[in-house]
């Protein structure tokens, strides 16, 4: 099973959640969909929400190959950046405090939002509970002016002794994170195979790209030709679509193969993503309600339910014949940040 994946499993990788995660059917969003007398696509969900790491998600497979190279590389303190109630740098400190390593969390301000709970609650409640330090940086469409804020960090701990590691957001460092979704994109194959599902399509939210871009490689890289539709969360599909391709490209100079990705096989929809990141919609509102009062799935305002939106339009779109996969990447201390705005529109 690792034909075209090169070199994937002599990087160094840093394991602290089992593997696999559940692969599970969605009966009653199912049925609903399907309505009466019509009968609907199958419907199933990749659960990397449940990875037992404070709280999990799809940055678990992500940092298990940073905290890998730190680790090599000696590091004994982690450095990261992303918007406020960034799940990344919340489960990078669960990585740092597992390892005992110190961890410096740079918070941007990406999300145009005042609310003291968004400030305070979800992702930043639990990575101060996890032991991180907290840094802010006031733009947040800005990635290298970040990452060069977050070096100034780095370079004043190496001053007093410490040896960082910093996990850079711009692109043009190593997606090592990405990695992490080859992993799962031939993890996920096999699980299907032992099911005998056969997808027709994988629905995966597209955000800095890691996910997506790595899941698309892996299963092109395992000869799988399915289609995988990237959902918008960050930016809109004419800027994503070229990043995921660049992304591949990357992804195979690190594994030393060639990538088996072209354009056509990066499809892109933006139709979920306004009125921007971080910002709610009413489909996604109604997604998160679906997912929670239906299936019990923990959907968050930022991304998985924005990806379950897009899902769901699909679904309801698509035919008996069909079978459709979710790839849930987590995020579920959001909800708690967003409490207000998710309540208001639903009238509590
Ligand atoms: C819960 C969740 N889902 C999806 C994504 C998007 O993943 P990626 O940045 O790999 O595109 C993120 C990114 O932070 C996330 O936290």
């Amino acid at each position: 099973m690792t034909d075209g994946l090169g070199r994937l499993d002599e990087l160094p990788r840093v394991r602290l959640a089992p593997d696999p995660t559940p692969l599970e059917p969605l009966p009653n969003i199912e049925r609903e969909i399907a309505g009466s007398g019509r009968s609907g696509p199958r419907l199933y969900v990749k659960r990397d929400d449940t990875h037992p790491l404070a709280f999990g998600g799809n940055k678990v497979r992500q940092l298990e190959f940073y905290f890998g190279e730190a680790r090599e590389a000696g590091a004994d303190t982690v450095l990261i950046t992303g918007a406020v109630q960034s799940n990344f740098c919340r489960l990078c400190a669960a990585f740092a405090a597992r390892l005992g390593l110190e961890c410096h969390i740079q918070m941007e301000d990406r999300v145009p939002k005042d609310d003291p709970l968004y400030r305070s609650s979800g992702n930043v409640l639990v990575a101060r509970l996890l032991g991180a330090t907290m840094h802010t940086y006031p733009h947040g469409e800005d990635e290298a002016g970040a990452d060069a804020q977050l070096e100034e960090i780095a370079a004043g701990l190496r001053a007093k002794g410490r040896t960082p590691y910093v996990i850079h957001l711009a692109p043009g460092h190593p997606p090592l994170g990405a990695l992490g979704y080859v992993v799962a994109a031939r993890e996920l194959a096999g699980q299907l195979d032992a099911m005998d599902i056969r997808p027709s399509a994988f629905v995966v939210p597209s955000g800095s790209g890691a996910t997506h871009a790595g899941f698309l490689f892996g299963l092109r890289a395992l000869g799988i030709d399915t289609p995988v539709l990237g959902v918008c969360v960050r930016r809109a599909a004419d800027l994503q679509q070229p990043r995921i391709l660049t992304r591949c490209g990357d992804i195979a100079e690190l594994l030393g193969v060639a990538s088996p990705v072209t354009a056509a096989d990066v499809q892109i929809t933006d139709e979920f993503l306004a009125p921007g990141y971080g910002l709610l919609n009413a489909p996604t509102r109604e997604a998160i309600l679906m997912g929670a009062s239906r299936e019990a799935l923990m959907l968050d305002p930022v991304y998985s339910g924005k990806a379950m939106a897009a899902f769901l339009d699909r679904a309801r779109k698509g035919t008996a014949d069909e079978t459709l996969i979710f790839l849930h990447t987590g995020g579920t201390p959001a909800i708690f940040a967003y409490g207000n705005v998710l309540g208001e529109g639903f009238g509590w």
